[in-house]
């Protein structure tokens, strides 16, 4: 059977720790989506390993997948391939023929785009992950199987090399380097092709999971990212360029929708909400310059800085792959119906619940306000939810205890309030707990159910 993780808000929602957790019982870790714009940490063993493209099972000896959905830039996969070799691993990683690459000059691209855009910036993380989509859906991009074939790989870059180099240099007045060079590119991608072949990472990613299905092993599906952050079902244009919501794990390894359907789906929860770049949110808490709409430190609420803050440092939310400092929020229940809907969600695992710890109350923005009128759900354009007014609920708050002895006495041990808490997400979602994170460990992870069992 296959388990779907599904991010259920802006990314960053502690996946990495539910598919460490539940991916246990799994065989096989799929990547669908994204590429190493994701940052992951997976803690094992009292080390941490920090990853952005290759699946977190892979530490563990499961074999890692990256799916025709994914975006895949080999520099990154080699070098976290030999980080993890240097540390005494050795992951099995497998690459889909289907997936597209990453080049240098989509890195280039999406900087030079980003500055450009100005206010519609998404605020990305500049690894070219939108440059390679839309080379993907423009049908002018190279794929995994074409690094392989010198011919096919040769023409496809004789292509469009020549019109991402006009692009930088006569539509954005930027000087171009070997990164818009074919024959340099082409030596490259030989390079690339030959150390996929040597070390036969390279699958039919759909074909090669079927059969490790039909021989009854687990699948875990991993997706990057978030809900929010889809680009069909995000906030648009503040979003990433590909599906992290269910329907992405099926276009994404190959898997049929009755596979991944007649798996388990978990949304993935925190317990407050974070956002990296830019674009509106309705529950936000201070701010962080540059990155929400608006903000001037100089007439910012103090106590509401000093909280957000607070729960931004407890949480260590600074950006993985970037380091930049996240925005962080309540929780938005719109946000999270919206979500459950899109991806029919069968679980949750709610986490980071240690973080809130010691606060006096606690919010949750549970519907909005749209102009006098009640929304449930978010409304279907950025603007309009950029006018949409947060109604909150207060629970109060629950203590600082010690999170690992409730982690090996389980859900009871929880403290009251924040089961309260839990309680109400999940009444409100119509969607049972699975676990609840209490802490960045694998062992501080309350489990109620596995979706695998
Ligand atoms: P891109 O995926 O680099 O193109 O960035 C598009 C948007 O998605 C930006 O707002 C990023 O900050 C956001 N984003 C991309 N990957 C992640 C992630 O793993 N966590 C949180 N936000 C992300």
């Amino acid at each position: 059977m296959t388990v779907t993780i599904v991010g259920s808000q802006l990314g960053d929602e502690g996946k990495g720790g539910v598919v460490d957790v539940y991916g246990d019982a799994a065989d096989v870790v799929v990547r669908y989506q994204g590429g190493d714009n994701a940052g992951h940490t997976v803690v094992s063993d009292g080390e941490k390993y920090k990853l952005s493209l290759v699946p977190s099972g892979a530490v563990r000896g499961k074999v890692g997948v990256l799916g025709n959905g994914c975006v895949v830039n080999p520099e990154t996969l080699f070098e976290e391939i030999d980080g993890l070799r240097e540390r005494g691993l050795e992951p099995d990683v497998r690459v889909a023929e289907r997936a597209h690459v990453i080049l240098p000059y989509h890195r280039a691209l999406d900087g030079i785009e980003e500055d450009e855009k100005e206010d519609l910036a998404a605020g990305t993380t500049k690894r070219g992950i939108g440059p390679t989509y839309e080379d993907k859906a423009g049908r002018r991009g190279v794929r995994i199987g074409d690094l392989l074939d010198p011919d096919t790989l040769r023409e496809r870059l004789e292509y469009v090399v020549p019109q991402k180099k006009a692009l930088a240099e006569e539509v954005f007045g930027k000087t171009t380097d070997e990164r818009f060079d074919v024959d340099h590119l082409y030596e490259l991608c030989l390079e690339y092709g030959e150390r996929l072949a040597d070390e036969e990472m390279t699958v039919d990613c759909g074909t090669y999971l079927q059969e490790r299905i039909d021989a009854g092993d687990q699948v875990m599906l991993e997706g990057a990212q978030g809900t929010s952050l889809d680009i069909d079902h995000g906030v648009y244009p503040y979003v990433t360029s590909s599906n992290p919501t269910a329907g992405g794990a099926t276009v994404g390894s190959g898997l049929g929708p009755g596979v991944v359907g007649n798996g388990e789906i978990v949304g993935i929860v925190k317990g407050y909400l974070s956002r990296v770049g830019t674009g509106p949110l309705p529950t936000e808490l201070g701010g962080v310059e540059g990155q929400t709409p608006g903000y001037d430190p100089e007439t910012a609420d103090e106590a509401e800085e000093e909280l957000a803050t607070y729960i931004r440092d407890e949480g260590g939310e600074y950006g993985t792959v970037t380091g930049r400092p996240r925005r962080v929020g309540w929780l938005d229940l719109p946000m999270l119906r919206h979500a459950a809907r899109a991806s029919s969600f069968t679980g949750l695992a709610i986490n980071h619940v240690d973080v809130l710890a010691g606060l006096e109350e606690v919010k949750i923005g549970v519907s909005y306000d749209f102009d006098g009128e009640e929304l449930l759900t978010m409304p279907p354009t950025t603007e309009q939810w950029a006018r949409c007014e947060a109604t909150f609920e207060t629970f109060e708050g629950w203590p600082e205890v010690d999170w690992a002895e409730v982690a090996e006495d389980g859900y009871d041990a929880i403290p009251e309030n924040a089961k309260t808490y839990l309680e109400f997400v999940s009444d409100e979602l119509d969607v049972p707990i699975y676990a609840v994170g209490v802490g960045p460990g694998r062992e501080e992870t309350v489990v109620l159910e596995d979706p695998f069992a």
